[in-house]
């Protein structure tokens, strides 16, 4: 039997978005080269995350993002190399970034098919203490790249072709979609390579754990007070939930994807559409709850569906084990 220590048959994150494309009759390798284009920026960003601390890489940027944010000294450097590797696929002709308050649009020579919606790091706010960050992106394909505008972008998360997150943490694991199931991939440092870790991810049908920043209950609507009361006071005799909050959506979702249970970000009386980012954080996050059997609500309808208007716009979420939001979806219908 093989050797245990060195398994001989390597499945590359590379090899294994080849093997899926090369089952696809007019795949021309775009999103393959696309794909490892991120792959290299994730290296990169886990490398910077890793020596955070000792690069003097931790700590403000001194400037503020269209979010009204501080960006950090990471999210500023991730969101360069994430930009310059997109572009040079030459794979890519619209960019949408957290960290840039307006779309970019690559020049002519270095035009692709793709549109690429991306947080470069999400969770700044748990960067100078060490607990996981990550990157999260979408990519949809544009019809007519010639003349790309931003309408091309404000597509509902349904169009989307592939999307995934880098989760720079305990290990470097990058989860992914390209519309055929959900797989995780961990990066063997020693190798440099992303290997199949968690192959086809499935999120358990329901789960024991809840993911809220209590901290807002004052605000909630009336559904998710409901619903976190349940979690916290089952009628039905049940055990109560755990409650389960990192703070980094990235880590949020990772753990609900493999442990199963609800994460929620609501929508509050300060902020009506909640806090997170359709195109790049709530788009992608629904892609791959749906991929893996799970899904995606945003107290109005599924989250897939939504048709932003504007490429920062933000919308409450819902995500998780199938029956756990089946639950919320009954509170918000029986609101109306
Ligand atoms: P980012 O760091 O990319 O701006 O995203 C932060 C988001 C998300 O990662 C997390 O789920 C959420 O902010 C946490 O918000 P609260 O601190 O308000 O709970
Ligand atoms: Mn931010
Ligand atoms: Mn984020
Ligand atoms: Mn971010």
């Amino acid at each position: 039997h093989e050797a245990d220590a060195y398994r001989t048959d390597l499945m590359t994150i590379t090899r294994y978005v080849l093997n899926e494309q090369s089952r696809n009759p007019e795949a021309r390798g775009d999103l393959t080269i696309l794909l490892s284009h991120i792959v290299l920026g994730c290296k990169f960003v886990a490398s910077a995350v890793n020596k955070a601390g000792l690069a003097k890489l931790i700590g403000l940027a001194g400037e503020t993002n269209v979010q009204g944010e501080e960006q950090k000294k990471l999210d500023v450097l991730s969101n360069e190399v994430f930009i310059k590797a997109l572009v040079s696929s030459g794979r890519t002709c619209v960019l949408v970034s957290e960290e840039d308050e307006e779309a970019t649009f690559v020049e002519p020579a270095l035009r692709g098919k793709y549109c690429v919606c991306f947080d470069p790091l999400d969770g700044s706010s748990n960067i100078d203490c060490g607990v996981s960050i990550g990157t999260i992106f979408g990519i949809y394909m544009i019809k007519d790249k010639e003349n790309v505008t931003l309408e091309d972008v404000l597509q509902p998360g349904k169009n989307m072709v592939a999307a995934g997150y880098c989760m720079y943490g305990s290990s470097c694991t990058l989860v992914l979609s390209t519309g055929n199931g959900v797989n995780g991939f961990t990066l063997d440092p020693s190798l440099g390579e992303f290997i199949l870790t968690h192959p086809d991810i499935k999120i358990p049908k329901k789960g024991k754990i809840y993911s809220v920043n209590e901290g807002n209950a004052k605000n909630w609507d009336d559904p998710t007070a409901k619903f976190v009361e349940k979690c916290k006071f089952p009628k039905d005799g049940s055990s109560p939930k755990s409650l389960r909050y990192i703070g980094s959506m990235v880590a949020d979702v990772h753990r609900t994807l493999l442990y199963g249970g609800v994460f929620l970000y609501p929508a509050d009386k300060k902020s009506p559409n909640g806090k997170l980012r359709v195109l790049y954080e709530v788009f992608p996050m629904s892609f791959l709850m749906e991929q893996a059997g799970g899904q995606s609500f945003t107290g109005k309808e599924r989250a897939l569906d939504l048709v932003p208007t504007k490429i920062h716009e933000r919308s409450p979420i819902f995500l998780g084990s199938y029956e756990d939001v089946e639950e919320i979806k009954v509170l918000y219908a029986q609101q109306e």
